[in-house]
């Protein structure tokens, strides 16, 4: 069969990876697990739950231990603004800063992401997204 009769493939399911019951994961501690081959950090925070690859895509430093917390806010000369509390990870080697929900990097350092896989909790436990057809960001 050539390319052009194969079949064609629908979207991706997303696959769901019990992590744990949300007990297991005190607040700023991130937790490895490993999912479908790769390490993943998972992280709660006092904004939710966040999971992304253990690895920065800088130099592959283990994001596991770098620091969760804000980061400085674009603005005027004069004046110093702090904000994302608890929704960035700093990278321990070289201070690259990721948001954890999208794994971009903070102020445009780097085009590069972190990989960001969405976390779903309910009473049935923490529950680690993986695959399914993404959708883009406006
Ligand atoms: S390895 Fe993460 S910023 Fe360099």
């Amino acid at each position: 069969m050539s390319a052009l009769h194969a079949p064609r493939k629908g979207p991706r399911q997303p696959r769901r990876h019990r992590l744990g019951a949300v007990a297991d994961f005190p607040l700023g501690e991130f937790r490895l697990h490993e999912v479908e081959g790769r390490e993943v950090a998972v992280i709660r925070t006092a904004r939710g739950f966040f999971a992304i690859r253990n690895g920065c895509p800088h130099m592959g430093a283990p994001l596991c231990f770098g620091k969760v917390g804000g980061t400085m806010l674009p603005s005027d000369p004069d004046e110093l603004v702090y904000g994302l509390e608890d929704e960035v990870v700093r990278c321990p080697w070289h201070a690259w800063e990721f948001h954890l929900a999208t794994g971009r990097a903070v102020g445009g350092i780097t085009s590069k992401r972190v990989i960001a896989y969405p976390v779903e909790t309910g009473e049935d436990g923490v529950f680690l997204v993986v695959g399914g057809t993404r959708v883009r960001e406006a």
